[in-house]
């Protein structure tokens, strides 16, 4: 029985990549457990985490007396994944901008789900439905979602993999964001399983995938 990766995610939102980690974890296809779903907000992605049985911690953003600035709200999300001893930590329709004690603590062992092909349409404002409005105003033919590791910069970490999805005529930003995400569902889960076992190898800005051990 092969180890259990201990991950932790932060969400913001709906969490239907949070959801289709836990049911691969539960279905055996994921040789990992979600230990812990942290959000800055009450969110659906806390909902499907006590759902399943699993802590669900809310963080809440708007308490500047528990959390006067970024740094001490970033130092209790830490604390958390290091109670629940997370091995790796996804970021799964996460909003918040990390400081760098939160992401050097988790250097190499935190990844995230964009929903276009990086470099292109990632960094600051481009979340959620402005990410594909702006693949539209643009006049792409191709879209996708990118796995990548977390560094200080938005959305600029060492791509782990990525898949093209492509533009149809007449798409919306809604009718992208759906094509696109249950290939991101997918993808996610394909990174989560390689870095289980230890297949990522960071050299520089690229991510060797190394054979499966024989
Ligand atoms: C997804 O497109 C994800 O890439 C983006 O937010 C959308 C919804 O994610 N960050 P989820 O359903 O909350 O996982």
């Amino acid at each position: 029985m092969a180890k259990k990766l201990r991950v932790g995610v932060l969400a913001s939102g709906g969490g239907t990549n949070l959801q289709t980690i836990i049911d691969n974890c539960a279905s055996g296809k994921l040789d990992a457990e979600v230990v812990v779903v942290i959000s800055d907000v009450q969110c659906g992605a806390l909902e499907r985490a006590r759902k399943a049985g699993i802590a669900a911690e809310h963080i809440d953003r708007r308490d500047k007396e528990r959390f006067p600035t970024r740094e001490e709200f970033d130092r209790a999300v830490l604390a958390c994944l290091r109670r629940q001893e997370a091995e790796l930590v996804c970021l799964a329709g996460y909003l918040r901008i990390m400081t760098p004690e939160l992401v050097e603590a988790y250097e190499g062992r935190m990844i995230n789900i964009h929903p276009a092909l990086l470099p292109s349409f990632g960094g600051k404002g481009m979340v959620g439905h402005h990410v594909h409005q702006a693949v539209l105003d643009y006049g792409c033919k191709v879209s996708g979602a990118t796995v990548h590791f977390v560094t200080l910069g938005t959305d600029e970490g060492p791509i782990i993999l990525q898949r093209p999805v492509p533009v149809e005529e007449g798409d919306t930003p809604e009718t992208l964001a759906a094509r696109i995400l249950p290939h991101e569902h997918e993808l996610y889960s394909e990174a989560i399983q390689l870095f289980a076992e230890g297949r990522l190898k960071i050299e520089g800005r690229r991510v060797r995938i190394l054979p499966r051990k024989a």
